[in-house]
C-alpha cells in the first residue's frame, strides 16, 4: 500500500457523526457516568480524542507502537530528557540543533546529566565516549545546517551492545525519506513544525517509541509535566500530515536540482547536501533516507562574510528571510545571524558554520522559478559588489 494511502486511511472517520474530517474536541473535560466511569476520555491534560488520532496517525507512520504530541519541539525532547536521572550520560552528535544544546547544556547539566559531543558521521567514534552510565545516544540525521549523515544502523548496534537507548530526531528526513525504527532506534523526535505541519503555520512536537515501556514512561512524563499538543493544533497537524508525502517527495527532488545548480555557480564554495555524489556520507544517506535527501541545503560564498550572505538572502524574493523550514513556502536563514547566533564564533566554525554559510529550505514552488530567484539574488550581490569597488 502506497505512504499516502496508508496515512490517509489511518484517519478514522467520526463515529459519531460521518465527518471526514476529524472533529476538534476543544474540551477541558469529559462528563463521567460516574467515578473512574467514563467513555477513555477524562481530563484534556490527559488524553484527547482529537490528539489521540494525530497519536497514533504518528506512530503508525514511523512504524513505532505509541506517539505522544507535544506543545513545541523542544518539549518533545523535553519529555525524554526527564526519563534519566542524575549521574546519566548522553552521547550527542556534535552540531546537535542548537536548541537542544541549549536544553542538554544550560538546564539538564545542572541537574547532574553529562553531555559528550561527538562527531557521529564516523560511528566508531562513539565509542570513545559511551560507558556504563551511557543512557542515550542522541543522533540527528541530517544535522541543521551542516546536513552530516551519521549511520543510524551502526550507531545503533554500539549503542545496545551497552545497553543505552538510541534516539533520533527525524525532523529533517521526515518519516517519508528515513524510518529510524527500521535501523535499530528506540525513540523517535519531530519537530511536528517542520515537515509534519508543512505550512509554517504551528509550532509542535513528537516522541515516538518502539517499546510499551517506554510507551509508559513518556505517557506518565506527558501527563506529570503536562507539555501537551491542543486539540486546534492537532487537527492542523493533522491535515499537514495528510499531504506529507506529496510535499516531501516534490521538496527533495527540488532541493536536489537546486544543490546542482549551486555547485556549478562561481559564487558559490561549498554546498552541503546529502544528496550530492560529493558529500562525505552520500552512500549512507543513500540507503537510509532511501534516496530521498531532504529539502534543506546549506552552501558558502567564496566571498566569505557575514557582509555578503547577509546582502545574499536579503536579495531573494521566494526564498523569503525566517527562521523554520519543511513548510511549502521556500526559506532562507543566515546560521550565523539567526539560528546560531547565541554559539561563539569560534565553537560556531569549528562544527563548520562558517560566517557566509546559507541555509535553504526548498518549498514546493516551481524548481524553474527557485532557480531563477537564486540568480536573480546572485546578480544582486555581484551589482553591490561592483558598486562599491
Ligand atoms: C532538528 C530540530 N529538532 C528540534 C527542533 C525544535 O523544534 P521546535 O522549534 O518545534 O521546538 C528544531 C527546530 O528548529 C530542529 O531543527
Amino acid at each position: 500500500m502506497s505512504k499516502t494511502t496508508n496515512i490517509i486511511h489511518s484517519i478514522p472517520v467520526d463515529p459519531l457523526t460521518g465527518s471526514i474530517s476529524v472533529p476538534i474536541y476543544q474540551t477541558a473535560t469529559f462528563v463521567q457516568e460516574a467515578p473512574g466511569v467514563n467513555k477513555g476520555f477524562d481530563y484534556a491534560r490527559s488524553n484527547n480524542p482529537t490528539r489521540a488520532v494525530l497519536e497514533h496517525m504518528v506512530a503508525q507512520l514511523e512504524g513505532g507502537t505509541a506517539a505522544f504530541a507535544f506543545a513545541t519541539g523542544l518539549a518533545a525532547i523535553d519529555a525524554v530528557l526527564k526519563t534519566l536521572q542524575s549521574g546519566d550520560e548522553i552521547v550527542a552528535v556534535e552540531d546537535i540543533y542548537g536548541g537542544a544544546f541549549r536544553l542538554f547544556t544550560h538546564v539538564y547539566q545542572k541537574f547532574g546529566i553529562k553531555i559528550h559531543y561527538v562527531d557521529t558521521t564516523e560511528a566508531e567514534n562513539v565509542l570513545d565516549y559511551i560507558n556504563n552510565n551511557t543512557k542515550l545516544i542522541w543522533i540527528e540525521s541530517p544535522t541543521n545546517p551542516t546536513l552530516k549523515i551519521t549511520d543510524i544502523e551502526t550507531v545503533s548496534k554500539i549503542a545496545h551492545a551497552q545497553h543505552a537507548l538510541v534516539v533520533v530526531d527525524n525532523t529533517f528526513p521526515s518519516p517519508i525519506a528515513q524510518q529510524p525504527f527500521a535501523l535499530g532506534a528506540d525513540i523517535v523526535i519531530h519537530s511536528g513544525t517542520k515537515y509534519l505541519g508543512g505550512h509554517s503555520d504551528l509550532v509542535a512536537g513528537l516522541v515516538v517509541v518502539n517499546s510499551e515501556k517506554l510507551a509508559a514512561d513518556i505517557k506518565f512524563i506527558q501527563n506529570a509535566s503536562g507539555g501537551i499538543l491542543g486539540p486546534q493544533d492537532c487537527w492542523l497537524l493533522i491535515r499537514g500530515i495528510e499531504t506529507l508525502e506529496l510535499r516531501v517527495e516534490r521538496q527533495c527532488k527540488t532541493a536536489l536540482q537546486i544543490a546542482e545548480y549551486l555547485t556549478q555557480c562561481d559564487e558559490v564554495d561549498q554546498v552541503y547536501y546529502p544528496g550530492l555524489a560529493s558529500h562525505k556520507n552520500h552512500a549512507i544517506a543513500k540507503l537510509q533516507q532511501q534516496g530521498l535527501y531532504g529539502g534543506v541545503i546549506s552552501f558558502t560564498l567564496k566571498e566569505d562574510t557575514e557582509a555578503a550572505a547577509i546582502k545574499f538572502v536579503t536579495s531573494t524574493q521566494y526564498f523569503k528571510l525566517a527562521e523554520s523550514l519543511g513548510g511549502v513556502k521556500s526559506l532562507c536563514c543566515h546560521p550565523a545571524q539567526m539560528t546560531h547566533k547565541s554559539i561563539p564564533r569560534e565553537k560556531r566554525l569549528a562544527s563548520g558554520i562558517q560566517d557566509s554559510l546559507i541555509r535553504l529550505s526548498c518549498g514546493i514552488e516551481g524548481s524553474e522559478d527557485l532557480i531563477n530567484d537564486l540568480k536573480q539574488a546572485f546578480k544582486q550581490c555581484a551589482t553591490t559588489t561592483l558598486l562599491t569597488i
